[in-house]
């Protein structure tokens, strides 16, 4: 198979200064891109800030022969991520790739999440995809060309105890990544999802306090954490983020699990469902419940990618159940 080459691709990759980003940042040079080496340099709750997290991966780049240019803003408010487009704009001239990477967490049980706890967590994970997210955008959009990979989270697509914040935030970049791909079709620009999974910096913020719910203990239990270890490092997560970023890939509106070098598209479904008694009036909640069996049935699933592709499958499901000419 052909190598696939960043070469003449300029990248952005936010928090590029440890676990993850720094992982994409070298490898994507390694295979020829321009890298802006994004990171603030805070602590795993997102404290502080100091700009050798993202000098340290530079230099490493710079020492193997590739091309990187560090950038110390942060991904959180509205002009730290004009900047760091800015400094890929005036370092390189261009943007193709952005890989939304940057974040921390702040754990706490629901009931006792604060606005500290909340807003935060939010900035970074979630507005910060519209603050780099959009300069990052119209830079490809001149181009025709571009390629997004937002940085999802199986607690946000299938639950965490005692992340109800970052969950939110993680959850909403689905819809956003949705929306960015659909509008970004019109003009070469791919958007995606992914789910990483790696022992990182981030575990010194996972206060197993959250095993005081009996039915996610008990969830825990059943994980082979030693099965799976040596495979939950940064670096296994790598070749499916870049893949999604390469030219090569066609692949958009797409969200993507890597755990443990696991791989495999997480795809949001409905079911045939359960239609109402053909005709105008709606069920009653005795209808609903009769029905729930069908309702909750998921054996034959459909995945619109847009709200009108639903609208056809009701159609054509109803049709199938009589309840439609
Ligand atoms: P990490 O802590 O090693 O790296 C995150 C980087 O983001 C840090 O270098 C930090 O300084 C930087 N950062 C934080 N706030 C920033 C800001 N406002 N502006 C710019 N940079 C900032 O953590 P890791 O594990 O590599 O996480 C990377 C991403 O992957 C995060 O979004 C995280 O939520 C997500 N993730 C990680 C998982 C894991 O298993 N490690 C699982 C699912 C998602």
């Amino acid at each position: 198979m052909t190598e696939i080459r960043f070469d003449n691709r300029v990248a952005i990759v936010t928090g590029a200064g440890n676990g993850l980003g720094r992982s994409y940042a070298l490898e994507l040079a390694r295979r020829g891109a321009k890298v802006i080496v994004n990171d603030l340099g805070g602590s795993s709750s997102g404290q502080g800030a100091s700009p050798g997290a993202a000098d340290r991966v530079v230099d490493e780049i710079r020492a193997a022969g590739g091309e990187a240019v560090a950038s110390h803003d942060s991904v959180a408010t509205r002009e730290g991520g004009a900047a760091i487009v800015q400094t890929a704009l005036d370092s390189f001239g261009q943007v193709d790739i952005l890989i939304s990477n940057a974040g921390f967490l702040r754990n706490s049980r629901f009931e006792d999440l604060t606005d500290a706890q909340i807003d935060p967590i939010l900035d970074v994970h979630l507005k910060a995809a519209f603050y780099v997210g959009q300069p990052a955008y119209r830079a490809m959009r001149a181009r025709n060309y571009g390629r997004m990979l937002f940085t999802g989270s199986a607690s946000a697509m299938f639950g965490h105890a005692w992340q109800a914040n970052y969950a939110a935030g993680k959850g909403g970049l689905m819809g956003l990544s949705h929306v960015v791909a659909i509008e970004g079709s019109a003009y070469g620009i791919q958007s995606n999802l992914l789910l990483p999974t790696a022992v990182s910096r981030l575990a010194d913020e996972m206060d197993t306090g959250y095993t005081e719910i009996p039915m996610f203990a008990e969830a825990i239990g059943q994980a082979e954490f030693g099965v799976v270890g040596s495979r939950t490092v940064p670096e296994f997560n790598t070749s499916l983020a870049l893949y999604l970023v390469s030219e090569a890939c066609s692949a958009t509106h797409g969200i993507y699990s890597s755990n443990a070098g696991r791989y495999a598209r997480v795809r949001i479904c409905a079911g045939e469902g359960w239609h109402a008694t053909r005709g105008d009036a709606p069920p009653s909640l005795e209808d609903v419940a009769a029905h729930f069996a069908e309702i909750e049935d998921s054996s034959r699933p459909a995945e619109p990618m847009t709200v009108y592709d639903e609208i056809v499958e009701v159609t054509a499901s109803g049709r199938r159940a009589g309840v439609f000419d």
